[in-house]
């Protein structure tokens, strides 16, 4: 009975516990306390962007050392990875999105974020110029800040490659909006294909949805159409659901050719038994309104009849991006993007431009992975250079002063100082590069699979499957910037397995 008793009070007081201390972190959250002001004294650093690269340089900078500004044109960060999962309602938009201000705000100096597109810097003048774009303006809504440190992170756009009709007819999976769009054209395309009277061909039309690109978005965004359609769809359209078909598009021979040979082989294979048609060597070379037009391996051209597209045919640079390089032909040549140096510098500038991420043309590939990690290191290197800057002006105090000293024991006391503080400068002005760590690929397939190629020893370990699968939700879950979304996530994981997605179109 004895052990009864401890057993239930010490459940009870761990339960209680728990309990509280959520309510206490979530309310801590909620209520962050004051802020210190913007002190004229230190140097400005405004921020571009508020995505992977922008998010982890917020989340590791002091801002006891700097003003910070940011300015994006969306006021939170998307986690990205999941986005293919909005895209079919598996997950819902708010929970995979972060308030930028819910950082901004816990951050020890007050951090001013500004909800505007940039427009354009000028590197001579250390300026930015930026537009509210939103549908609600202000008297004032296009001015120019001055910064002493400006970090560039305004990530990529679409990649249509000038193809006729991408922009007009196709879905992207980029943004949000995207997600949201295409699911309301997806569900459309069944609705449309439910209504009495259609012909035989216009139903195959209509439930023919082509994904264009086989990289991990296209892969991933397959596996989860998929997914909606056996979970879900077979249940509230079984006349139409088993006619549903997914074809996948890529120029390559191959799917994914990033992952690992064995991986694209279980990729294949998986998306054959999910009857996913993947189409390689094949070349998308015009979207319709009603179709593509593919060019086959050889050569050939035919127009396939579908109710949509989507495209993840990769990305390239912004329109602000290539001002700012062509304001700089010389150092900037590179076409991919930005090129900087071993510390994230922009070529050609006197160093106070530092750009990371999507914009940039580097030998990593554009990932939320890399993007993450240099804003991490941005962060480091900011607070060397406020430490480096405290030392200088000590050192010119330390300097000023020796000379006046009459005293033997106070000059050795300040000679002394002088000397360590010459060695903290020394070891302060070496910049330690960035060195990026790879952690792995991971994309979901569909199916409850998923597929991982881990580092391991000094080799590589491929892995996919149902186990590959709970890794990957793991791995995205603990990824998320905060616990609000990880709760979010991980409420409307189990909402789909209990309740199942929502099968209706919100205007
Ligand atoms: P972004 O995260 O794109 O951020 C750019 C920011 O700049 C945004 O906030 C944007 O609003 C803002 N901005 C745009 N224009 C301007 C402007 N003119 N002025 C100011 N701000 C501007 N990578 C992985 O490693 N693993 C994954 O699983 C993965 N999955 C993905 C799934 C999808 C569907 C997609 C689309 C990408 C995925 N990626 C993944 C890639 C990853 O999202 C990008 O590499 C990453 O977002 C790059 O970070 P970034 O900060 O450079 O750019
Ligand atoms: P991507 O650039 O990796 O793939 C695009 C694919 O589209 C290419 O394989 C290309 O050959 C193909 N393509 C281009 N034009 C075409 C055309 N006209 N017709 C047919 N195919 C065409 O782009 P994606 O998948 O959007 O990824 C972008 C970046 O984000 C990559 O670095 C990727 O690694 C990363 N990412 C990583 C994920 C993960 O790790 N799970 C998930 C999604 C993206």
């Amino acid at each position: 009975r004895n052990f009864l008793q401890i057993l239930g009070l010490t459940t009870l007081v761990t339960v209680v516990g728990g309990i509280g201390g959520f309510y206490y972190v979530t309310q801590k959250e909620r209520h962050p306390g004051p802020q210190l002001p913007f002190d004229k004294e230190k140097k400005t650093v405004v921020v571009l962007g508020s995505g992977w690269g922008a998010t982890s340089l917020l989340k590791h900078l002091d801002t006891e050392d700097y003003n910070v500004v940011v300015i994006s044109p969306k006021n939170y960060f998307l986690f990205t990875p999941l986005l293919p999962s909005v895209a079919v309602g598996t997950l819902s938009t708010r929970s995979i999105l972060q308030p930028t201000r819910y950082i901004t705000r816990h951050k020890t100096r007050t951090v001013s974020v500004i909800e505007a597109e940039a427009k354009s810097v000028d590197p001579v003048a250390k300026t930015v110029t930026f537009t509210d774009n939103s549908e609600i303006q202000g008297e004032v809504s296009t001015t120019t800040l001055p910064y002493d440190y400006l970090v560039y992170a305004v990530g990529a756009e679409v990649q249509t490659f000038g193809i006729p009709g991408v922009r007009e007819h196709a879905c992207f999976m980029k943004e949000l909006a995207d997600a949201e769009r295409m699911q309301r054209q997806f569900m459309d395309c069944l609705e449309s294909a439910a209504f009495p009277g259609q012909s035989q061909q216009e139903l195959d039309r209509l439930l023919h949805m082509v994904v264009v690109g086989g990289g991990p978005t296209g892969v991933e965004l397959s596996g989860e159409l998929h997914d909606f359609l056996e979970d879900d769809l077979k249940s509230w359209y079984p006349e139409l659901a088993g006619k549903v078909r997914i074809t996948l598009v890529e120029a390559l021979p191959s799917v994914l050719p990033m992952f690992s040979k064995q991986l694209i082989d279980y990729t294949e294979s998986t998306f054959k038994e999910s009857k996913i048609q993947i189409l390689t060597k094949t070349m998308v070379k015009e979207v319709k309104p009603k179709s593509v037009v593919l060019q086959n391996p050889d050569k050939s051209i035919v127009e396939v009849p579908c109710g949509m597209v989507v495209w993840a045919a990769g990305n390239t640079g912004r329109q602000v991006t290539r001002d700012l390089i062509a304001q700089l032909p010389t150092a900037q040549t590179n076409r991919r993007g930005i090129a900087v140096d071993d510390h994230m510098r922009m070529d050609g500038t006197d160093g106070s431009i530092f750009a990371i991420g999507d914009c940039t043309a580097t030998s990593y590939a554009p990932t939320a992975q890399v993007a993450s990690q240099q804003g991490a290191y941005l962060a480091r290197i900011f607070k060397q250079m406020a430490r480096k800057e405290a030392f200088v002006a000590r050192k010119a105090e330390l300097s000023a002063t020796v000379n006046q000293i009459t005293g033997e024991e106070e000059k050795k006391t300040v000679v002394a100082e002088l000397a360590s503080v010459e060695k903290q400068l020394t070891k302060l002005s070496k910049l330690r590069p960035f060195q990026y760590s790879h952690q792995g690929s991971l994309a979901y397939i569909g199916s409850d699979k998923a597929i991982a190629d881990l580092p391991f020893m000094n080799g590589n370990v491929a892995t996919g499957g149902v186990a590959t699968f709970l890794f990957w939700r793991s791995a995205y879950l603990s990824t998320l910037f905060s616990l609000r979304n990880r709760v979010l996530v991980a409420n409307d994981w189990l909402k789909v397995k209990i309740f199942g997605r929502y099968v209706f179109i919100l205007v």
